[in-house]
């Protein structure tokens, strides 16, 4: 059985102020029945940390390079986001496929990097709505799948997110049959490389997930819990999307 998963990324967002926030969440999800995962800034995950001490809640950062150290002002590695205290790491998000132009091969470079650091890889994928439009979501979605996957991917170190770009931010989500298509192809394709590991990673969706319309995603097949943007800045609207994956 896979274990779900609510999974917050601050993005660029929160300062120290912001950590009563995770103290909030920590105090009123004690023994959370998920696994929950908060990847805040860089700055943030040394203090993050401690201020999670007692608390089952998890930190990953939101970025890694593919190196493991060296001449690359302003990076971040994957030891260094293991030694501030987290065990995950998004990779491949939109934003930074767009923003930084990552390739689905850097991705999985820098997978294969935190794999070797000891840190979960949470790889993003997902269609723009010029591709959605078109027809080409499967095959855009295999294709940055295959891709961004390395060779040390299992069934442990690996989750996936499907985040349709149209969808970050906008308020919009996909129909509940479009999110179990795509989570029900990447299972497939999953199980195309991996044979019966598959069904070991987990698949979250992202994109515009709240607390009023968390428990019906969470209801599709192939859903294994979120990873969550706007709403995971306040610990009470993620604290109530915690409830609807424990309930569901
Ligand atoms: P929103 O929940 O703000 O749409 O962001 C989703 C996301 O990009 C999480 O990585």
């Amino acid at each position: 059985m896979r274990r779900k998963m609510a999974a917050g990324n601050w993005k660029m967002n929160g300062l120290r102020a912001s950590l009563a926030e995770l103290g909030l969440l920590a105090s009123k999800h004690p023994a959370p029945v998920c696994e929950v995962l908060i990847c805040p800034p860089a700055t943030l995950l040394g203090w993050a940390s401690e201020a999670l001490l007692q608390s089952e809640i998890r930190l990953g950062g939101q970025d890694c390079h593919s190196e493991k150290s060296g001449a690359h002002t302003g990076d971040v590695s994957a030891a260094m986001l293991a030694d501030a205290g987290a065990s995950h790491v998004i990779l491949g998000h939109s934003e930074r496929r767009a923003d930084h132009g990552e390739s689905s091969d850097m991705v999985a470079a820098k997978a294969r990097t935190a794999h070797m650091a000891g840190l979960t890889a949470v790889i993003c994928v997902g269609e723009t709505e010029a591709e959605r439009d078109a027809g080409t979501t499967l095959s855009v979605i295999g294709a940055q799948l295959q891709g961004s996957l390395p060779a040390t991917a299992t069934g442990t170190n690996t989750i996936i997110a499907y985040e349709p770009v149209w969808a970050i931010g906008t308020g919009r989500t996909p129909t509940l049959s479009q999110i179990a298509e795509v989570h029900d192809f990447l299972r497939a394709e999953l199980s195309g490389r991996h044979g019966a590991e598959a069904e070991a990673f987990r698949l979250l969706y992202g994109g515009s997930v709240k607390p009023s319309n968390a428990a019906e995603i969470f209801a599709v097949s192939n859903v294994d819990g979120a990873l969550v943007g706007g709403a995971s800045l306040k610990a009470s609207d993620f604290g109530a999307i915690i409830d609807a994956l424990d309930a569901a």
